[in-house]
């Protein structure tokens, strides 16, 4: 009697392997999960701790900051000039999207880059505002606290959207974007 064992394609854990591919690197990781940390805690404590909500603030600012220069600097995948598409683009994808025929990407598609800028974008408001709330020439200034709260109620919906967002892609091409955005690693297209 003899054995025959089928030569495996895919070892898992090695990102070398035949059809697993590095899609998110390290810098991308650690932001994206420091980020959901931080915003979740800058929320939290903007009523009871607004002490410590401010530094959290900062905080959120120092990440996106470093994210921004990531999208010039970072690997391919991270890169604005991978996933920022023409708004066309962007409603053709979503054309697509509402046919339930849009194609699979490695990196992030045209609709989730859209998101990314939107959320980057709402986040540095609600920071710079929070900031200009406690500075000397814009304290007690009623509109910049109306831009904080409305802006900070402007990231809360952008996240829900996100996360849905994520859920739907990840069904309809049956693989956890979640997961690759802690190992990093994507199947190959
Ligand atoms: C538990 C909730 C969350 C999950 C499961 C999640 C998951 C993900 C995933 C899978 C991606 C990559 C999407 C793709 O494959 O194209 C992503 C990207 C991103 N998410 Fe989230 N996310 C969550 C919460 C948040 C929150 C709270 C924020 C902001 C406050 C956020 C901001 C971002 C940003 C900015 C990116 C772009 C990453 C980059 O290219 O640097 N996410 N998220
Ligand atoms: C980008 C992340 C931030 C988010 C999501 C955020 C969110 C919020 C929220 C939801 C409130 C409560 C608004 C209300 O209903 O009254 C608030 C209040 C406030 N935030 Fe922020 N904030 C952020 C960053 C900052 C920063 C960087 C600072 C200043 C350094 C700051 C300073 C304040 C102050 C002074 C208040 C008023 C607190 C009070 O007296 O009740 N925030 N923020």
């Amino acid at each position: 009697m003899s054995f025959h064992f089928k030569q495996k394609t895919a070892v898992s854990g090695d990102s070398q392997s035949s059809d697993m591919v590095r899609v998110w690197d390290i810098v991308v990781r650690i932001f994206h999960w420091s980020l959901v940390a931080t915003f979740a805690a800058v929320w939290l404590t903007s009523d009871d701790f607004v002490w410590l909500h401010k530094i959290l603030g900062y905080g959120v600012l120092v990440l996106i900051t470093v994210r921004l220069v990531w999208g010039f600097i970072g690997g391919k995948y991270a890169r604005f000039s991978e996933f920022v598409k023409s708004p066309g683009a962007v409603i053709s994808y979503l054309n697509d999207m509402r046919n339930g025929r849009e194609r699979r990407y490695l990196g992030h598609n045209p609709a989730g880059g859209a998101m990314i800028l939107a959320l980057l974008f709402a986040l540095l408001v609600t920071g710079v505002t929070g900031w200009m709330s406690t500075t000397d020439a814009y304290w007690g200034i009623r509109w910049v606290e109306i831009a904080h709260e409305l802006s900070a109620d402007g990231c809360i919906v952008l996240v829900g959207a996100h996360v849905l967002g994520v859920i739907y892609a990840s069904r309809k091409h049956g693989e956890s974007l979640a997961k690759a955005m802690v190992t990093g690693l994507k199947q190959r297209v």
